[in-house]
């Protein structure tokens, strides 16, 4: 029987357990898959335990991915590049492995779920935190246009910019371009319209068009607020990070496994 968990605060709310349980079925593997609220300052006692007990692996979520950052062993390009592990491999030395499977699990589902292309489009991200850092590589080896950051505090978006190709540019809300293909939110913080009586971020309304698709890396049974603002501005597409989640995973499983589950069923189902 397999050990693992998800180790972050809140997670309460967190439908991992149910995703990798669903893996494990399709390779008849047999798995205890935890949720694990750890204090805010004992993270890493938290994890010591945990592998106490005999366990593989763990992911790690919201606040804890720069942490298991810092804790790991070994890192892979895409955490060392993202400053953050969402996935954590005991390996046979006994050694941790971090990894950070966000970015290429939210790629998997635009291109391959949604049919969506990124090739030669324009991205605005909305946010600049921990969500965001982990997607830019991914987007930009999709070859888009360019990506545009917009964030409430500016220089922290121009610190993200500022490591990678000139292609990633932090702006200000007035010169964010019109009618973006694709808008990505990555805030935590429900975003509100400009003008909006709403709290929240706010949203430059310019950037959303009859052609653009939204996603928020978000997922939710009620649509999210930037959703529903996408939605009345008559955006093409509108879709939550609830394909994200299950690619994500997907990610972490062949990590631990060696095997790549068929997430499609299991999307349809959650939905
Ligand atoms: P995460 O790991 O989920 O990305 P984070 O690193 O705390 O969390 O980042 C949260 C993001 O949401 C940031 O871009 C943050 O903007 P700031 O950098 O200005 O803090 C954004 N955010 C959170 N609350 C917000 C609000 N009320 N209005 C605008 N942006 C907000």
């Amino acid at each position: 029987m397999a050990l693992l968990a998800v180790v972050g605060s809140p997670v309460a709310h967190s439908i991992s357990p149910e995703i990798h349980q669903m893996f494990a079925a399709q390779y008849d593997i047999l798995l205890t898959y935890e949720k694990i609220e750890s204090p805010l300052l004992g993270f890493r006692e938290t994890v010591k335990a945990f592998l106490e007990q005999g366990a593989i692996g763990f992911n790690v979520t919201v606040p804890f991915k720069f942490e298991a950052f810092q804790l790991v062993d070994t890192l892979s390009r895409q955490a060392k590049r993202a400053r953050a592990v969402n996935t954590v491999k005991r390996n046979e030395s006994g050694l941790l492995e971090g990894y950070n499977t966000d970015g290429l699990g939210l790629v998997k589902d635009i291109t391959q779920n949604l049919g969506w292309s990124l090739a030669d489009k324009r991205v605005l991200i909305l946010g600049a935190g921990g969500a965001v850092s982990g997607i830019l590589e991914p987007i930009l080896n999709e070859d888009p246009d360019c990506i545009h950051i917009f964030n409430r505090t500016h220089s922290k978006a121009e610190m993200l910019a500022d490591q990678y190709s000139s292609k990633v540019q932090a702006l200000l809300q007035g010169d964010l371009l019109k009618n973006y293909d694709l808008v990505i939110s990555g805030s935590s913080a429900g975003l509100a319209a400009t003008g909006s009586a709403s709290t929240g971020m706010s949203i430059p309304l310019q950037v959303i068009g009859e052609n653009t698709f939204c996603y928020d890396l978000i997922y939710s049974k009620v649509e999210t607020p930037f959703l529903s603002v996408c939605r009345s501005r008559g955006a093409k597409e509108v879709v939550d990070g609830l394909g994200m989640l299950a690619e994500q995973a997907a990610l972490a499983f062949e990590i631990w496994f060696g095997d790549l589950p068929n997430t499609v069923p299991i999307i349809e189902k959650l939905r």
